[in-house]
């Protein structure tokens, strides 16, 4: 087990913490620390209420955001809007969830933007309730509580114990900060049959310089790429992205690191060794230009010459790693083929050192560079096996549990 990664479990994530007003108040913001920790991207609504226990500059500086308050105020319905709030969000969290909050979602209220943005969501809700023992154990909230649950909301706690107000004491206490995020992390980032591996997956494509404005690249989108770290992550694995340059957005729940040339990638690759396994997925460049022109290479009009470049060769990042002291359990590569995908296929898959080869045609016709959809032969030492042209996102799904049930000692087929 590899657990160099740790703390970035919730990578991209995005929680949306609706704070009540309560006591508890003041554990939200350790909570809203370790979130930030964990790589969440946090975005928070106070209510009124929230906002006497305590500021909201507070809650914006711990969280790097804006604080939302206020349903009717026309910059925030402008350009968030308690619609786009909860859509933005992977997840919304209400902490400390107070009765009176619990009792807004349970009817459907929506007269402030703590209950608009939960009746308008139809993202999961985890709530921490933390409210006077007797509030808690009230019938109406004992109502409350069993309607939500009904209605699919989460809970955390509340705990027993010494209550904020003197002599006070039973079941109503706010959740640990500790607890709430391992609840935030089992519902964003569940164990799957990766957890506790590390996964190294490189993307898109490389530019190599030839001037200070002009370079060489191909037509690799990172789709392929960014999918399946994400699938990865999906599994339960720790995954370290490194990316040429693209224009799609970072994988949620994913590390990435951005890179530009073959050799800045090799260096970020052989930097997050050791690895559990290594996806080779980037179409890196071959060749690089041998000296880059430090000024940019003027035309010579009339004077009937072309610049030509000399290029040397990249290093070859998979055979690279396939042949590392410290080779990763498994290493997959891809085999970007215009004819004679498997033969070609097959002569890489030795070649570089992989356990797996996923071949796919990328001449013009199949249309894989830079689309949307994938066919693609997988080669390992077992034989060939031809899949049906799919999404590529169902591409690195059934590629991550193939990856998962070799690594687990499971069938190797899909
Ligand atoms: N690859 C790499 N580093 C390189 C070139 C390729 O890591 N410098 C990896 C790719 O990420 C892919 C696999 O090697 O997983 C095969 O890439 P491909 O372009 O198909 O193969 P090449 O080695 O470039 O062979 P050719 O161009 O002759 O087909």
């Amino acid at each position: 087990m590899m657990r160099r990664w740790l703390g970035m479990k919730l990578q991209n994530r995005r929680v949306l913490l609706i704070i009540g007003g309560g006591i508890a108040v003041y554990k939200v913001l350790e909570l809203i620390r370790r979130l930030r920790d964990e790589g969440a991207r946090v975005r928070c609504v106070m209510t009124a209420a929230a906002a006497e226990f305590v500021t909201p500059l507070s809650v914006a500086t711990l969280s790097a955001d804006r604080v939302f308050t206020n349903l009717f105020d026309r910059d925030d319905e402008h350009d968030v809007g308690h619609i786009r709030l909860s859509r933005e969000a992977d997840l919304i969290v209400v902490a400390p969830a107070t009765a009176d909050l619990m009792a807004k979602a349970a009817t459907g209220a929506a007269n402030d933007l703590a209950s608009a943005v939960l009746l308008a969501s139809d993202k999961p809700v985890l709530m921490a309730p933390a409210m006077n023992p007797r509030m808690w154990s009230a019938a109406p909230t004992r109502r409350n509580h069993a309607t939500l649950l009904a209605d699919g909301v989460q809970f955390v706690g509340p705990k027993s114990g010494a209550m904020a107000e003197a002599g006070e004491n039973g079941e109503g206490r706010m959740a640990e900060p500790a607890e709430i995020l391992a609840a935030i992390i089992a519902q964003l980032a569940p164990a799957g049959p990766l957890t506790g591996r590390s996964f190294i997956v490189t993307s898109g494509p490389t530019h190599e310089p030839i001037d200070p404005v002009r370079y060489i690249a191909n037509r690799s989108s990172g789709k392929q790429g960014h999918a399946i770290a994400a699938a990865l992550a999906k599994l339960g694995a720790e995954v370290r992205l490194i990316s040429g340059p693209v224009t799609i957005a970072d994988p949620s729940g994913v590390k990435t690191t951005h890179v530009q040339t073959a050799r800045e990638m090799l260096t970020a690759v052989e930097a997050a060794l050791p690895a559990d396994g290594a996806v080779f997925v980037a179409a890196v460049a071959d060749w690089r230009v041998d000296s880059v022109a430090t000024d940019k290479i003027k035309k010579q009009p009339g004077a009937g010459t072309v610049p030509s470049l000399a290029m040397v060769e990249n290093p070859d990042i998979l055979a690279t790693v396939g042949h590392h002291a410290q080779r990763p359990k498994i290493v997959v590569g891809f085999a970007a083929e215009t004819r004679d995908v498997v033969a070609n296929g097959e002569a890489k898959l030795k070649r570089k050192g992989a356990d797996l080869i996923v071949a796919n045609d990328v001449s013009a016709e199949g249309g894989a560079m830079g689309g949307d959809r994938n066919r693609v032969t997988l080669l390992s030492a077992e034989g060939a096996e031809a899949w049906p042209e799919m999404d590529k996102l169902e591409v690195a799904e059934r590629l991550a549990q193939v990856i998962a049930a070799r690594l687990n000692g499971g069938p190797t087929r899909a």
